[in-house]
């Protein structure tokens, strides 16, 4: 597998070609932003821990029988994956109420959502990502119907495993976001799942283990996505 050019850089990933045109690699830069990129700081050894943290998630949700991008690790911030057509969407699932949805809809955070409910957002930095509804997405053309019910599906279905996973290490799965894409026109997972776009918290103590440390100037910000790493059992490797 040989890295060739960057095709995009993120916010916190980088994207690169290789010689096989149906493979990427993904770089875990150890850059962290919130707030449409207002807050912005590189935070050591996050792009490490982020890539085995997802390496990790994305073995457990393939085992699930969810089909994901990911292929393998190819270094401690760096993986292969499937290259994906990716659809605009950002798909939420929220199991407890905490961020956007405490400030929209003036509830009370902490407060146990039941049903789990679930959001989408167009995926559109000029926009800062504004929530959207299906028929918009139908309206707009921005994925198919069969895609777009295919999407909530796996988006549930990873909300079945991973708060099972979260639970059983003393954690509390609040809420998270998805992306899709089509790879030769089969929807599969893509991104990223890690402490950057999930809420996790402490069972007992609920105190926060993921990016709102980053986002509210908690501190320890990295020290908590490697604890939260640590009680599933990951041991990271650094350079
Ligand atoms: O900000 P909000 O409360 O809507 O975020 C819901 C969940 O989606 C959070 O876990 C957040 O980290 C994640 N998210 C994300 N990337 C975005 C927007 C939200 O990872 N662009």
């Amino acid at each position: 597998m040989e890295k060739r050019d960057e095709l995009y850089a993120g916010k916190a990933k980088s994207v690169y070609t290789t010689d096989d045109a149906d493979k990427l690699v993904i770089v875990f830069r150890n850059d962290t932003s919130a707030f449409d990129g207002k807050k912005k700081e590189a935070l050591d050894r996050k792009g490490a821990v982020n890539n085995q943290f997802n390496a990790a998630i994305m073995e457990k949700l393939q085992a699930a029988g969810i089909p994901t991008h990911f292929e393998k690790l190819l270094s401690n911030n760096e993986c292969v994956v499937k290259k994906l057509d990716m659809i605009p969407l950002e798909c939420v699932v929220r199991n407890i109420a905490a961020g956007s949805i405490v400030r929209r809809l003036g509830v009370e955070e902490g407060k146990e959502l039941n049903p789990p409910t679930f959001e989408l957002f167009l995926k559109d930095d000029a926009l800062g990502d504004p929530m959207i509804n299906e028929y918009h997405v139908r309206s707009f053309g921005w994925a198919e119907p069969e895609h777009l019910e295919k999407m909530k599906e796996l988006t549930f279905k990873v909300n079945d495993v991973l708060k099972q996973l979260f639970l059983d290490a003393n954690m509390l799965l609040v809420d998270y976001k998805l992306e899709f894409g089509l790879f030769h026109g089969e929807v599969v997972l893509g991104d990223e799942f890690s402490p950057d776009g999930c809420r996790l918290w402490d069972k007992d103590t609920r105190e926060k283990m993921d990016k709102d440390r980053f986002r509210q100037g908690l501190g320890n910000v990295v020290e908590a996505y490697e604890e939260v790493g640590h009680r599933l059992g990951i041991t990271f490797q650094y350079d």
